[in-house]
């Protein structure tokens, strides 16, 4: 299969914001846009984007999951990065439009539609370095998708870093390309130096993500994440797992965690990590490098908690267990 993100289905909903208004959205090929190279985005980055996934039902129905969080927290990028406001009712019909012009090629589980909604920028003005862009465009592009992690479902070595941060500290929440372009020079050395998967970003010894995902620990019966704050991406797929840890009974604590503390319950033979993400689910973590010594988390494989939380989660997306929380908008 392609890599993750690879295959483009070949149209998308694409509208355009200007002198204060959005225009309808129109139906266009996506293999190309037209921008001025001075537009605003290519030179002070005012873009963010989205990732959200539809699925498809065995009585063939197609579901979008969370599609009304997606939005808000777009928006919210979006203002935070002083791009011109959401439409949000335009938005959501954007991407059902464009779910439902390629209706027939969301693919059967555990495949699903990888839906990318892109703000971006594109006022032709390089002085507005200290201003924001009057103009920009939204476009929904659809990727076909299996697993992002290639190889399938093994568990990641993560190396902990405590000395540099994955992004700006205040930009944190705001899901926008420059985030993981900043931390793509600590990933590639983590792939180097150690052949690390992902680098968990905790500066000054706060455990924090990684650069494309959310962490959980998992000690027994209690999941451990960090407390919502601008310094970390606010995922919907970490939300909608700690939703069903609490379901089940499990105690949720979202607090600091210090690297010290990770270490001392990782070595514990019951003790569980996982990263969640749109694109990573629930993937576990298996080892964890800290100065450069290997901490193997509890058995090194990923444990039964990691697992029953992303069957049920997939329970959910795949029309295999009721959908009580209304997580799924079936268009
Ligand atoms: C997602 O999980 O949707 C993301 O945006 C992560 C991306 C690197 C695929």
């Amino acid at each position: 299969m392609a890599a993750f993100g690879t295959v483009f289905m070949p149209k998308m909903t694409l509208a355009t914001y200007e002198n204060e208004h959005w225009s309808p959205a129109r139906l266009v090929n996506s293999d190309a846009i037209q921008l001025h190279p001075g537009a605003h985005v290519l030179h002070y980055a005012s873009t963010c984007f989205e990732g959200l996934k539809a699925f498809k039902h065995s009585d063939d129905s197609i579901n979008i999951f969370r599609m009304d969080q997606n939005i808000e927290r777009m928006a919210q990028s979006s203002q935070l990065l002083s791009l011109p406001p959401i439409d949000k009712q335009l938005l959501k019909q954007m991407i059902i439009d464009v779910v439902r012009e390629h209706i027939h090629q969301v693919p059967a589980p555990p495949g699903s539609m990888y839906i990318r909604p892109t703000h971006i920028g594109t006022e032709p003005a390089i002085g507005k370095a200290a201003h924001p862009t009057n103009s920009s465009m939204l476009y929904i592009l659809l990727s076909p998708v299996g697993d992002y992690f290639s190889g399938g479902i093994k568990p990641l070595k993560l190396l902990i870093e405590e000395n540099g941060s994955r992004c700006a500290a205040h930009m944190g929440m705001i899901k926008s390309g420059g985030n993981y372009a900043s931390a793509l020079g600590p990933i590639l050395a983590a792939h180097s130096e150690y052949q690390a998967d992902q680098v968990l970003f905790c500066p000054d010894g706060d455990v924090q993500e990684t650069g494309a995902a959310n962490f959980l620990l998992i000690d027994g019966n209690e999941i451990i994440t960090k407390s919502l704050d601008s310094s970390f991406l606010h995922g919907i797929t970490r939300d909608s797992i700690l939703t069903l840890a609490r379901d089940s009974g499990m105690t949720v604590s979202e607090r600091e965690l210090s690297v010290d503390e990770l270490i001392e319950r990782a070595e514990k033979r019951e003790c569980e990590a996982a990263l969640s993400g749109t694109a990573a689910v629930l993937t576990p973590v298996g080892t964890l490098i800290r100065d450069g010594q290997q901490v193997t988390v509890g058995n090194g494989q990923g444990g039964p908690t990691t697992q029953r939380l992303r069957e049920s989660l997939n329970a959910i997306q795949w029309g295999e267990q009721a959908d009580s929380h209304n997580w799924l908008t079936r268009i």
